[in-house]
């Protein structure tokens, strides 16, 4: 290919087709583009589109559009558009690569780092750290996305005041709902209230599937997972579909919930998942004369990061502005962004941000001999 054309071919990168609403380029439609094709006339590109299907009612539109695209290169002085049709194989073929979408957060190009937030069992305020972990970020200057994949106590809606959200559908995209600028989306946005839940490992891996394709979140640094607690299949399922996605774990500082977590832990390691840390919740309660007692015990956190291996990222206090913030749909780093709590979170989510990603825990696409 010439410089011009190249440089034509990446403007037709932006025309879209106004059906499937993705670039023509992506979709095959593009058959060929030739700088001055008679040899007597620099400056004239010939462009050849094939249409999907004869007839095709947008025709002049997309023709229209490559035409400008294309007179949008500086050096281009004049275009001839032949219109043509796909053949039933390139059909097919378009077709398939249609059906056949993936997950963008498990390609191994992706820059997204995808991390969950696992607790060994429920009511630690694994919910409530992700929400603020999600705002803190964001605050930060990152762009987050949340999936609230707790499928039997889908909380992070009400978290984010976005009890009544509904996503918007364009296309076969399916739009997130923003708040504090974070994308959520919740698989409590597609329940039907009426119905139990009753969702079995199959469903929950298909469901959570259909969530990560279909919804467009954008570009993101930082998706976060709110996992059911447990090591039951959705957990299993995010690490299977995201295979290298990173793992929080969530504990309160009591003996009993620390063991738990630590068993989360260790089953989810073996998933290949790597776990970047512990974060110790509900960990003292400030008295009004500035003294501290420990309301759940103490070392849970320690004990859980010694065992996994990991470091202890940190702790958060108890605070009724915690939950008061919870319950008003405000995260307490937006509400009350200077409370213990608040600063607590932010730290966190500031020493997230630098771990780095390493590469334990990822499949590489090698075999040992
Ligand atoms: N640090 C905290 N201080 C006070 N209340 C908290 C704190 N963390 C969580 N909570 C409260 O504890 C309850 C359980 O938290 P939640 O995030 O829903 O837990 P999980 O998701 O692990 O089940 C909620 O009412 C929440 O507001
Ligand atoms: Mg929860």
């Amino acid at each position: 290919m010439t410089e011009l054309e190249n440089a034509v071919s990446a403007a037709l990168a932006h025309v879209q087709d106004p059906e499937i609403r993705r670039p023509i380029t992506d979709l095959g439609m593009v058959k060929s583009v030739v700088e001055n094709p008679a040899g007597d006339t620099p400056g004239l590109l010939e462009v050849s589109v094939l249409l999907t299907i004869a007839g095709c009612p947008l025709s002049a539109t997309i023709e229209n559009d490559v035409r400008s695209a294309a007179l949008s290169v500086p050096e281009v002085t004049d275009v001839s558009v032949n219109v043509g049709v796909m053949t039933p194989e390139q059909r097919a073929e378009l077709i398939g690569s249609l059906k056949r979408r993936t997950i963008p957060f498990a390609d191994p190009q992706s820059l997204t780092r995808v991390i969950g937030v696992a607790s060994g069992k429920g009511g630690v305020g694994k919910s409530t750290v992700t929400v603020n972990l999600a705002a803190a970020l964001t605050a930060q200057g990152f762009k987050v996305g949340v999936v609230d994949a707790d499928v039997h106590g889908f909380s992070v809606p009400a978290l984010m005041g976005l009890s009544d959200a509904k996503p918007t559908r364009v296309g076969e995209l399916i739009l997130p709902p923003v708040a504090y600028g974070v994308k959520v989306i919740s698989i409590g946005m597609f329940l039907d209230e009426s119905r139990p839940i009753m969702w079995r490992g199959p469903m929950l891996h298909r469901a959570l599937e259909q969530f990560l394709t279909d919804v467009h979140f954008g570009d993101l640094d930082f998706l976060l997972l709110d996992l059911p607690p447990g090591t039951g299949d959705i957990a299993i399922s995010a690490a299977q579909l995201l295979p290298g996605s990173e793992l929080v774990i969530v504990t309160t500082p009591q003996g009993a919930a620390a063991d738990v977590a630590r068993r989360a832990g260790e089953a989810t390691t073996q998933t290949g998942q790597k776990v970047i840390g512990v974060i110790e919740n509900m960990s003292w309660m400030e008295l009004p004369d500035g003294s501290r007692v420990s309301p759940f015990g103490e070392g849970g956190g320690r004990q859980v990061a010694e065992q996994l291996g990991v470091e202890l990222l940190g702790s958060i206090p108890l605070e009724s502005g915690v939950r008061a913030g919870g319950d008003e749909g405000q995260p307490i780093v937006v509400s009350d962004s200077t409370s213990p709590a608040a600063v607590a979170l932010m730290a966190l989510a500031e020493k997230i941000a630098v771990v780095p990603r390493g590469l334990g825990g990822r499949r590489l696409g090698v075999q040992p001999r």
